[in-house]
């Protein structure tokens, strides 16, 4: 294990909580873990047989969040400029200008779409599925080409269209899905090593098994959280210090949001900054605003370059670093709680050991809460409603 983690002594008061939890993950009520540390999980990823110059990913919440931050992290930053690259984009959203203008601008000979959805019907990925296969079969193109199915559910719509299939567990909720086919599969065809990915996703739960209580990073950051929160601090703020980081805080705000929002009294409310710019957009709120915060920071020790400022004595990685280390100093010396996660360098180990070291504090806040950690009701009202407001709309 690489990363690190600096933070104010937390009080570890689940005893038992880990040997417990240990208990479940062997009873696999903890899918992700097997799915992360499953060796034929590479093997099965096939790949489309042609090189594309653009792969655009349908998918929305689990099933696309993790894909971008491991894309964001270790596909080298602004590569899709590069000549002979290809580009990859996600697209969560069904924004009608966005998709509109897309559909003006690619060239779907060139275009791989992956459909992600564990159950086949999300309303959103379904319709951009349909929208593009029209596209597709209108261009004269073979659809088996240009297109991969990711799907629990070969009974859902997107598993009985017949095209290239890659099935997933169905007990793998959506959020806990990144070092699966859903997160990994765009890496793959990245040609990012996705078996280091799964190297440093095995450490970290090596970690966390072997290590005892006071230095088990899992474990402490969901005590830290746990402990701050009870005590009012029910907002935490994840501030990545880094632009590779940045769609991380995306994905770790879905995982502790949907994971652990589930009754009106008790759950944390996360939220993202990014540092430094959000030193000039949210700082003076988290300095002087309300007292109802905790911070979990992410600092990258060493990145890839460190381009010198000319005239200075320090290098962009000595500001960065700085500044984090100022904001998070300033933070604590405010008596606001921090803690931070020291990743030495953006490297596919680090990325698996950090995914698996939030998906195991966020597995055991759910037992902390006592909440079913990987079900997700609260969004069902809302879809009912809209969906009867469509029909109404079209048939009126
Ligand atoms: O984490 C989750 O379970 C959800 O965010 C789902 O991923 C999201 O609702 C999309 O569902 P599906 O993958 O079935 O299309």
């Amino acid at each position: 294990m690489q990363i690190r983690l600096s933070s104010q002594i937390a009080e570890i008061s689940h005893s038992n909580l880990k040997e417990n939890f240990l208990k479940e993950v062997s009873k696999g009520l903890h899918p992700f873990i097997d799915s992360a540390l499953d060796k034929n999980l590479i093997k099965r990823l096939k790949t489309p047989k042609k090189n594309f110059k653009k792969i655009i990913i349908l998918g929305i919440g689990g099933s696309a969040l993790g894909g971008i931050a491991v894309m964001r992290a270790l596909y080298r930053p602004l590569k899709h400029m590069e000549k002979d690259s290809t580009h990859f984009f996600f697209l969560d959203q069904i924004d009608p200008d966005l998709i509109f203008h897309l559909s003006e601008n690619i060239s779907l000979k060139d275009t791989h779409f992956i459909a992600i959805s564990k159950s086949g019907n999300t309303i959103e990925t379904v319709s951009l599925f349909k929208f593009f296969y029209k596209k597709i079969l209108d261009a004269k193109l073979n659809p088996k080409d240009h297109f991969t199915i990711i799907t629990a559910e070969k009974n859902g719509f997107l598993g009985k269209t017949n095209l290239p299939l890659i099935t997933i567990p169905k007990n793998l909720s959506g959020r806990f899905s990144v070092l699966s086919e859903v997160g990994l599969l765009p890496a793959k065809i990245a040609k990012i090593d996705i078996a280091k990915i799964q190297k440093g996703a095995s450490s970290a739960f090596e970690h966390f098994k072997k290590e005892p209580a006071e230095k088990n990073i899992p474990l402490l950051l969901a005590e830290h959280q746990f402990a701050h929160d009870r005590a009012g601090k029910n907002i935490t703020v994840v501030f990545p210090y880094s632009y590779r980081l940045n769609r991380f805080a995306d994905w770790y705000i879905q995982l502790m949001a949907e994971s652990l929002g589930k009754t009106p009294e008790i759950g944390p409310t996360p939220i993202r900054a990014v540092g430094p710019t959000d030193q000039h957009s949210q700082l003076q709120l988290f300095m002087e605003g309300p007292r109802n915060k905790q911070f979990l920071f992410l600092e990258v020790e060493h990145h890839h370059h460190a381009p010198q400022i000319p005239g200075e004595t320090y290098t962009l990685e000595d500001l960065v670093n700085a500044e984090k280390k100022g904001t998070e100093q300033a933070l604590a010396k405010a008596g606001i709680p921090t803690q931070t996660l020291i990743i030495p360098k953006i490297t596919e180990e680090t990325i698996g050991e950090l995914i698996m070291t939030l998906e195991l504090q966020i597995a055991l806040l759910g037992k902390m809460y006592s909440v079913n950690t990987y079900n997700q009701p609260g969004v069902e009202e809302g879809k009912k409603i809209a969906m009867k407001i469509i029909h109404r709309t079209i048939h009126e």
